[in-house]
């Protein structure tokens, strides 16, 4: 096969499709779309996501230094738009789409219960790598749909239908 130059953009593929949820220091909840997000240690358990700097989601995260990376199934995908194309800066984005939201265990941030799984993080570090600043999050509690779990609390993500 023939190859040429090309793009140097996002050109890691697939990217994951993750809502990230967070708490601003007023109480105010809040979600948006991330792509830019991986696993980063497996000892200690770590994940990492890019948030844009102008995101309102980002002061959020930034000042609370906790998130919750959560993981998203088919079903959700026109929430998952939704909070991905509007700011929760121009409008109730959570309410128009009706979003379900409970307390997280070990953080003060909401996680969204229509979906399967919930990671919850505390902020150990950040690093501005060019248009994103991806934080590094200590995992502290994983919510999983009890459908999903064995006995020794592994969860079988063959039975998600991801994004
Ligand atoms: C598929 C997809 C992936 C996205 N990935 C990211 C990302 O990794 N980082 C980011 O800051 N914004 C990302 N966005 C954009 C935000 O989700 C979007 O700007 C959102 O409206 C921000 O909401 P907020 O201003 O309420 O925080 C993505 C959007 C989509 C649709």
């Amino acid at each position: 096969m023939k190859k040429s130059k090309a793009s140097m953009k996002s050109c890691l593929q697939p990217m994951p499709k993750v809502l990230v949820s967070c708490r601003g220091l007023d109480g105010e909840n809040n979600v948006l779309a991330v792509g830019y997000c991986g696993n980063c240690s497996y000892d200690p358990p770590m994940v990492m996501v890019g948030i844009v700097p102008t995101r309102y989601s980002y002061k959020m995260i930034k000042e609370s230094g906790c998130f919750v990376v959560n993981l998203v199934e088919k079903s959700y995908q026109e929430t998952f738009d939704y909070l991905g194309s509007h700011s929760k800066r121009d409008e109730d984005k959570l309410q128009a789409m009706q979003v379900k939201m409970a307390d997280a265990e070990k953080i003060n941030a909401p996680i969204l219960t229509n979906c399967p799984v919930n990671i919850e993080c505390k902020v150990v570090d950040s690093i501005v790598t060019g248009s994103h600043e991806m934080f590094i999050g200590k995992i502290e509690y994983v919510h999983a749909d009890n459908q999903l779990l064995d006995n020794e609390g592994n969860i079988d993500f063959s039975k998600i239908e991801f994004l």
